[in-house]
């Protein structure tokens, strides 16, 4: 079994690229989780290591039609060996057909997110012994302040039980990650030419204004807290304990 915490340590101080370069060597049962945004920046840092890699998109059938546009772009422009991954349908349509197509604004988004998001990803990492995501701690600093380069994930299952996070860029700042994007000629959604700065479902993003936050622009209904969809439901618990 890998001891995470001295890895952690290892990469704590280690570039996105040579932190991707290590989950790659270390794991054969891995994938690159891709939500077609800025976290595109991971898939170039990939490709750029010359060997094959794995890449899944969660496709919750509310994208921006942009962000479906992109995440081919991306597809095609670096050969991926891409799987996106649907919902289960019967469930989608026992929600839309009880609550209606919006019921999040009313009654929060943890119910749509799970059967779109949540269960699709459930399926995926019980496959896998490993993943790699795009979460930075400037992304959030009420929930994402804490995420380490590699953590034990809590909140999922891998093919043997224990499952390892990668996240990579977690010290990386947004210009960071911009400065790369643009000094690499790497691909970007259209929409960050219009205010929009982190992106997820169309009913639930919104472009920021300067100077606001850009998780104000996501779930902007709700409270800052509660702003995790629980793909990265750790970071709750993790932030809730620290209260
Ligand atoms: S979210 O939990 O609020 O939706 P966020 O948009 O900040 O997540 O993205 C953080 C990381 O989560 C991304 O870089 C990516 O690794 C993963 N992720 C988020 N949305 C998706 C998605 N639709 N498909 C695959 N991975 C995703
Ligand atoms: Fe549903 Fe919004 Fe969550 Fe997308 S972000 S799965 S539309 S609640």
């Amino acid at each position: 079994m890998m001891d995470i915490d001295s890895l952690n340590s290892e990469l704590a101080d280690a570039s996105p690229r040579k932190i991707i370069k290590t989950a790659l060597e270390q794991f054969d049962h891995i994938a690159i989780s891709f939500s077609g945004a800025e976290d595109v920046a991971l898939i170039a840092m990939a490709h750029s290591l010359k060997k094959p890699f794995s890449v899944f998109t969660l496709d919750t059938g509310r994208l921006h039609p942009e962000t479906y546009r992109f995440v081919e772009k991306v597809r095609q422009a670096y050969d991926l060996d891409l799987e996106i991954l649907f919902p289960d349908a019967q469930a989608v349509q026992d929600l839309v057909n009880s609550k209606g197509l919006f019921s999040f604004y009313e009654d929060g988004h943890e119910e749509c997110c799970g059967i779109r998001k949540v269960e699709p990803l459930r399926r995926k990492l019980s496959g896998l012994d490993a993943w790699i995501t795009g979460q930075r701690k400037d992304q959030s600093p009420d929930t994402r302040n804490d995420v380490p380069v590699v953590q034990q994930d809590t909140a999922f299952e891998g093919r043997n039980g224990p499952l390892v996070k990668f996240n990579p860029m977690a010290n990386w700042s947004s210009k960071d990650v911009w400065d790369y994007i643009r000094a690499m000629e790497v691909p970007y959604n259209e929409l960050h030419d219009r205010g929009f700065v982190s992106i997820g479902c169309e009913p639930c993003t919104r472009p920021i204004l300067p100077g606001q936050h850009e998780r104000e622009g996501r779930w902007w209904w709700e409270e800052a807290t509660k702003k995790e969809c629980g793909l990265h439901s750790g970071n709750m618990i993790a932030s809730s304990s620290a209260e």
